[in-house]
């Protein structure tokens, strides 16, 4: 009798942790974590007082609604942007809401919501240079910068095929955006939105080519298979864009 006890107990921590492995080690029942790189303004950024703890803008806004409709807290991981698809693949995080392009690619790796944003990448350059009006103009020998792991990287390196040795790849946008500025790289490519707010903040112009440059669609990915948060996840970005809550959000963070 006792002995079947001890089985049956170590039997149920095997169930507990079974089911925390399932959850994934980032989340709990009542959490929900949300992994992100908050080096991406208007969509994600770090400030003293953020809407979850220092982080805010309009995915921290987003996934706080999402959090929300579930009954949960939400728990939000800061990481390199590159790290994000292994940790929803793995379950460190349970949904990676960062300005996320939906690519064919990382489709392979995650499931994702519907578009929830549509962007395209611009590129930067110095107010006063006269070089570069497309795209086109890089292979005439300029330097470029891009985020390592960005859409902007795949396609100056392979739709492009700029020259490994004119690329700068940096951690954050604002990193080349310097470079720029300091006259150290001729030119970045990085999306619209926060293309723009980095231009004006540091003074520079935007270049747009939409011969190069196709729409990009936002989504949120999600373990493959997890269809109980994607649905969760879904409901809530169909009603946010049915009663102006997105648009508005895009306003206010603009
Ligand atoms: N949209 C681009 C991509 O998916 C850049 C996203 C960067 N996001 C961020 N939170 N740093 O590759």
């Amino acid at each position: 009798m006792k002995k079947k006890l001890v089985k049956l107990v170590s039997l149920s921590a095997a169930a507990v942790m079974a089911a925390a492995a399932l959850a994934g080690c980032g989340s709990s029942d009542d959490t929900l974590v949300m992994g992100t790189n908050a080096a991406f303004p208007p969509f994600e950024y770090t400030t003293s007082e953020g809407l979850v703890d220092e982080f805010d803008g309009i995915d921290v806004a987003i996934a706080l609604k999402i959090a929300e409709s579930m009954d949960k807290t939400l728990v939000i991981e800061d990481m390199e942007f590159d790290g994000l698809i292994a940790s929803v693949k793995t379950g460190k995080i349970d949904m990676a809401v960062a300005g996320m392009t939906a690519t064919e690619e990382r489709a392979q790796s995650v499931d994702f919501s519907d578009t929830y944003f549509v962007a395209s990448q611009v590129i930067l350059v110095a107010q006063d240079n006269e070089d570069i009006l497309s795209a086109a103009d890089f292979l005439n020998d300029k330097t470029v910068g891009v985020v390592l792991g960005y859409t902007g990287d795949s396609i100056v390196t392979e739709t492009l095929g700029v020259a490994e040795d004119k690329i700068t790849r940096a951690n954050r946008a604002i990193d080349v955006v310097q470079d720029v500025k300091n006259g150290k790289l001729d030119a970045v490519v990085v999306d619209s939105a926060t293309g723009k707010a980095l231009a004006e903040k540091n003074d520079l112009k935007v270049v747009e080519d939409p011969s190069v440059f196709d729409t990009e669609e936002y989504a949120i990915a999600v373990q493959k298979g997890n269809t109980e948060l994607l649905d969760a996840i879904n409901a809530v970005l169909a009603e946010m864009k049915e009663n102006g809550e997105i648009d508005a959000l895009a306003e206010q963070y603009n």
